[in-house]
Parts: C-alpha cells; structure tokens; sequence
C-alpha cells in the first residue's frame, strides 16, 4: 500500500519530505538546495518549540509590521538580519581572509555613496564639536609593502553618536565622512573627533525584541572604512575603542580581536597646535592589510 507521503499528503512525521518533496521540479537547482536546507530548519524548529496557534499569529504579525517599517531609508529586516548575528555571518563567510589581512565586519545603513574627496590630513568634522582625534596609518600588502594610490572611504558617528544623516539640519552635510586617496607611502592620516556609542534605530520590532529578550541597542564608538585598491579585495571594516562600555556586547555582533584600536591621550601641546587641535587630544593609529583579490 502506498504510503500516505507517498501520496503527496501532509504527516506531521513527514512533512519535511513531503514539502521538500513538491520542490523537486525547481528550475534553479541553487534555490532547490537552499528551500530544502530552509523548510529541513524550519520544520525541525517548530517540532521543537512546539508553538500554540497564537503564538504562530504573534511571529506572523511581527513579520508583518517588520515589512510595513521598511522604506527607501529604513530596512528594518537588515536589522533583524543584523542582531540575530546573520548579518555578520554571512559576511564571514564571503570575506575568509588569508592570514595577515585585516578583518572585515558589517557595513551599517549609514554609508553614503558620494562623500567628498579630501585633501590627507583634512578635519572631517566641519562643526568643530568633540573631542579632537588624530587617525593615522598605513594601508599595507600582506608583505608588508605600502599600497599606493589606495582610496580610503571612512565615516562615524559623532560625539552624541549620531551619523550627519540622521541629523539633517543639525549636523552639516557630509560631517564625518571623507574620502583619502593614499601616496606611495601608503600612509593615510585625518583628523576628527572621537566617536561615541550609539544605539541602533530601536523603535520598531527590533528594538522591542531586543528589549524582550533583554538586550541593550548599543553599538560601541567605531569608525567605518571601506578600503579599495586596484588588485586587492575591497575591505569594509571598522575600527573600535577597546575602552567603550559596549565593547563586548554589540548589539549586531561586529567587534572582532584584531579591529580594537589603541585610542591614546597625546599631550604634545606643539603637535596639538600644528594640527589646529586642543590639548591633550586622542591619537589612533591603525595599518590596514589589504588581501589580494
Ligand atoms: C552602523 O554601524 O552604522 C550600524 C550597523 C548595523 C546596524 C545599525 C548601524
Ligand atoms: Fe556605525
């Protein structure tokens, strides 16, 4: 006698092979692996938890007003993407680096494409509000050799932790963000203000399960780089302060070991004055290693 799943028809035993099975005639065989890897996942998760009708309407529903938050400006299902740690590994796992190079870590939503290229050494805080920070160093070969004509895309939040764009009007336009284009010797430096933490957009349904589930918003005080060079793999990265209250609980995963940066207090009162700085002021330095692509 043919078996009920034979047949086509639902089991709770068999429902895996039985949905996985309707696919069989997928025209793209990547999209058949992954759906059979998904509904495998999915229906084993259900076993598991075993939800009530109600509580299946409760995801139902925060999906659906997860979707209804998402705009040209706001993507709330990135984030979700993003505090459930997905975000993260899905960029490991395009971006397994030979050993020596930098890491990278998650992009953000707060990058713009046409930030203004500079001049090396510009102040890229044009309201003058912060404490002044120096950024300095090389981007390198896995040998060690300089990188030429390396084009160094960076940007931040400001000393209240909010990025220029989420502050239209208050901040100028392009505050915190500039692009430098590296010489022979590699060497990039600017100058800034020191970052703060700052939560994550938490009014929506991500930031009501984080709360639910007990968690903080806050991303500790980073900057941003995406590092580009003809020959190399583009590295979108950033840097953080090892000292900040949040360093080992971001809220979207993205602080690795090697992306701690020494923030130090320079208080070389002729190199404050030659930067047009206040003294005492923070100084980082950090090299960047660029894999070959
Ligand atoms: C950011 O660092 O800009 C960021 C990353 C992920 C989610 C929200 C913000
Ligand atoms: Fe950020």
């Amino acid at each position: 006698m043919t078996a009920t799943h034979e047949q086509g028809f639902f089991t709770e035993e068999d429902s895996i092979s039985v949905v996985t099975g309707r696919n069989a005639g997928a025209k793209d065989a990547r999209l058949q692996f992954a759906m059979e890897v998904i509904t495998r996942k999915l229906h084993e998760a259900v076993k598991e938890i075993e939800p009530t009708q109600e509580e299946w309407f409760e995801m139902i529903q925060f999906l659906t007003r997860t979707g209804h938050l998402c705009n040209d400006w706001r993507q709330e299902f990135i984030l979700l993407s993003d505090v459930l740690g997905v975000s993260m590994l899905v960029d490991a796992i395009n971006n397994r680096k030979p050993s020596g190079a930098s890491e990278s870590t998650v992009l953000g939503p707060f990058h713009v494409a046409d930030a203004p290229e500079l001049p090396m050494g510009a102040n890229i805080c044009l309201d003058h509000k912060g404490e002044d920070m120096l950024v300095s160093g090389r981007i390198l070969d896995t040998a060690g050799k300089p990188i030429a004509n390396a084009v160094i895309d960076v940007w931040q939040a400001n000393d209240e932790g909010f990025y220029d764009v989420q502050q239209q009007g208050i901040q100028p336009d392009f505050n915190l963000r500039g692009v430098f284009r590296t010489g022979a010797d590699g060497r990039y430096w600017f100058r800034a203000v020191k970052p703060k933490f700052y939560p994550i957009p938490d009014d929506g349904t991500v930031g009501k399960l984080l709360a639910a589930l007990g968690r903080h918003p806050y991303r500790p005080a980073h900057l941003h780089y995406i590092i580009k060079a003809d020959g190399y793999e583009t590295l979108t990265t950033h840097i953080f302060d090892p000292d900040d209250p949040y360093i080992g609980s971001d809220a979207v995963f993205g602080v690795k070991a090697s992306l701690l940066a020494e923030f130090k207090r320079n208080g070389d009162a002729a190199r404050a004055a030659e930067l047009e700085f206040a003294s005492p002021f923070w100084d980082v330095e950090h090299d960047f290693v660029l894999a070959r692509a």
